[in-house]
């Protein structure tokens, strides 16, 4: 996700041609097949290198790049985050997934100059009913910011569903980081937080393309940057979860370019807790 930059930038810059968008489109589809592949891996004791590897080869045999390598120095193919770590994590050979955690793995491709985004939090093996019920959220709040994603709109509306679902739901977001513009950059504008205000931010037009990306933690929403200068971790050190999907803004609703279908397909556990419809608000003390 981008850091919170407030470009400005021409509207008409932001609308994409459909030419643009089929790559975009081809993009998107490399980088939902790279999670799904790595959803088949998701286990206690394979390492956060390995997966980086597989990610990386394997985005590289479908003729793409992996775009977060070199990206401001970033060494690796794959974010990956556990727990407490909500975004940046970089891959090590002694990071090591363990049962009961959950793990965000985000992954960017390049492919014919355009670009795919796309994260998802695995849980590990078993892991706790409150983990389960953040993970539900975050995947829920991701897709009510996506209703938002149509013609006339603004990015505060998308920020303000986003915010309320979660907020409704006892856990908050985080505001440092935002989504953005996608197209022949990672990160174009506009930012597109994970709060605010309907009606404020930029007014969507039809053609502009985002990446939504909600970071949903447990506690508050503070954060701050480790000594690696990369991962992003709560200051309270409970456990984040970040989803992330791009879509292209339409005139009656979101044409999503990203899928979780591949990870639904592949992930060797059980994800059935994810299912949709309403998360239940959180029990009052
Ligand atoms: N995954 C981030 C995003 O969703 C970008 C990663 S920054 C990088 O926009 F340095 F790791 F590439
Ligand atoms: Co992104």
């Amino acid at each position: 996700m981008g850091w919170l930059t407030r470009r400005k930038a021409k509207k008409k810059d932001l609308v994409k041609t459909e030419e643009e968008i089929r790559k975009l489109r081809e993009a998107a589809r490399i980088v939902s097949g790279v999670l799904g592949e790595l959803a088949r891996h998701i286990q206690p004791g394979v390492s956060a290198q390995h997966l980086d590897l597989l990610a990386e080869r394997w985005i590289r045999a479908r003729g793409a790049e992996p775009a977060f390598k070199g990206y401001r120095g970033y060494p690796a193919t794959i974010c990956l985050s556990i727990d407490e770590e909500v975004v940046h994590g970089i891959p090590h050979p002694d990071k090591v997934l363990q049962e009961g955690q959950i793990v965000t793995i985000d992954v960017g491709v390049r492919w014919q100059g355009y670009y795919g985004d796309c994260a998802f939090t695995f849980p590990v093996g078993q892991v706790s009913p409150e983990k389960q019920r953040l993970l539900q959220v975050g995947l829920q709040a991701l897709y009510e910011g996506m209703r938002q994603a149509r013609n006339g709109k603004y990015t505060g509306d998308i920020g303000q569903a986003i915010e309320r679902f979660v907020r409704q739901r006892g856990f908050d977001v985080v505001r440092d980081m935002v989504g953005h513009g996608i197209g022949s950059a990672l990160h174009e504008p506009p930012d597109v937080p994970n709060y605010g205000r309907a009606g404020t931010g930029v007014r969507l037009r039809t053609r502009m393309v985002l990446a939504i990306e909600p970071m949903v933690v447990a506690g508050t929403h503070e954060v701050y940057t480790g000594a690696d200068q990369w991962t992003v971790y709560t200051k309270d050190g409970a456990p984040a979860v970040h989803f992330e999907h791009m879509v292209v803004v339409r005139q009656f609703q979101a044409e999503c370019l990203t899928t979780y279908d591949p990870v639904f397909q592949n992930f060797p556990g059980d994800l059935s807790f994810l299912r949709l419809g309403d998360v239940k608000p959180a029990t009052k003390p």
